[in-house]
């Protein structure tokens, strides 16, 4: 049992039902309950995306969600291209590497976001099949302005793939009306869930490449050809198996997709937009400085310059206080630290990691 208030961007504090979901006595992946409960979280999800696309549900983590949605849509001698903001700009490079791709990058100064005019002269500059954006990038905490490139991407034929690992379900985004054609994310962060879960959406525009691909997927496990009839097999309740799904994260997803569908997307996105500007102005009021420009930080996140506190102490310290946030990443390790406010956070965790922050500071 971890006493400790857990702020960091993921895994999050999970509401107690979720967790207790968990718990439930696993059943068979082919049980007719299990199968209602897969399938309801299936069709809750084109929700959760705002898309009419086709969701799947993998057991692995958001990297796996990374590279199923890479690999399903292009291959070895095609060109893509990384709109590449932080560490997780670097994953999605490595990741087309290790499949033989050519990559190419649009790389942001840490803390800005991407400039959809820049975007625009690079897609018009060459072929890319693939265009990545990942939608809050971690390491920096900064949002990219995913309407304003789906905008431009819409002009072109290459696909627009964005991480929305630390975005889905907190920060607004709506994969259709952003002409967004695969869209991926974890479950360990704004969906509220304990890690283990892949999300993504892939829409017609996806799947035409992917039928277009002129050599067979060089992957099995991650291959949309073995697991689309699964995930329509489970929307249509009927018994199926390629890979035995993760039953119990399931029940915790089919609750959490339940109460996130309850509480309505717009008003979590509001409840987000609110709690996260809690948490800046406080922050500001302590004289921190965020690493995002001011007015692209995320909701869900924020990233905060030290002030010149020793970054392992000063996190030791606050764990003392009880409350538990991260370290920088990649460049920004040991200069920043990191705060998650996703999912089911409230203004009484914003108010404690504040007060937290402050004694730490007093005490230093
Ligand atoms: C934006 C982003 N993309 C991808 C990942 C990778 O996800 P995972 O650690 O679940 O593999 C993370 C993890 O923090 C992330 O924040």
């Amino acid at each position: 049992m971890c006493a400790k208030l857990l702020m960091i961007p993921g895994p999050i504090q999970f509401d107690h039902e979720v967790v207790r979901a968990l718990s439930k006595m696993t059943c068979s992946h082919v049980d007719p309950e299990f199968r209602e409960i897969f399938g309801d979280t299936l069709r809750g999800f084109r929700q959760i995306f705002r898309s009419e696309g086709q969701p799947f549900v993998i057991a692995g983590s958001g990297t796996l969600a990374m590279e199923m949605a890479a690999t399903n849509v292009i291959q070895r001698g095609e060109k893509a291209l990384v709109v590449n903001n932080g560490v997780f700009g670097d994953r999605f490079v490595s990741i087309f590497k290790a499949h033989g791709i050519d990559v190419d990058q649009i790389q942001t100064e840490w803390g800005k976001a991407a400039d959809p005019a820049e975007i625009r002269e690079k897609l018009e500059s060459d072929d890319y099949k693939v265009i990545t954006v990942t939608h809050v990038d971690t390491s920096t905490g900064i949002a990219n302005d995913l309407e304003a490139i789906g905008n431009v991407v819409k002009d072109f034929e290459t696909l627009y793939i964005v991480d929305a690992v630390c975005s889905l379900a907190g920060q607004r985004l709506y994969q259709d009306k952003y002409h967004v054609d695969v869209c991926l994310s974890g479950s360990q962060k704004a969906l509220g869930v304990p890690p283990g879960l892949a999300l993504l959406c892939f829409n017609q525009k996806a799947f035409d490449a992917h039928a277009k691909l002129k050599q067979p997927v060089e992957c099995f496990y991650t291959s949309i050809d073995n697991w689309l009839p699964i995930m329509q097999a489970y929307e249509r309740g009927d018994p199926s198996y390629f890979a035995t799904p993760a039953v119990n994260l399931i029940f915790a997803l089919h609750e959490s997709v339940k109460q996130i569908l309850s509480e309505g997307m717009e008003a979590r996105f509001a409840r987000h937009e609110k709690l996260a500007a809690m948490m800046r102005r406080g922050l500001n009021e302590m004289e921190f400085t965020l690493v995002p420009e001011d007015g692209w930080a995320a909701n869900t996140m924020s990233a905060v310059y030290h002030n010149g506190i020793a970054d392992a102490d000063f996190r030791r310290q606050l764990a003392q206080e009880g409350v538990v946030v991260a370290g920088g990443l990649g460049k920004l390790k040991g200069k920043i630290f990191r705060i998650g406010h996703m999912g089911a956070v409230n203004k009484n965790d914003i108010a404690a990691t504040l007060t937290a922050i402050q004694r730490t500071i007093e005490e230093s």
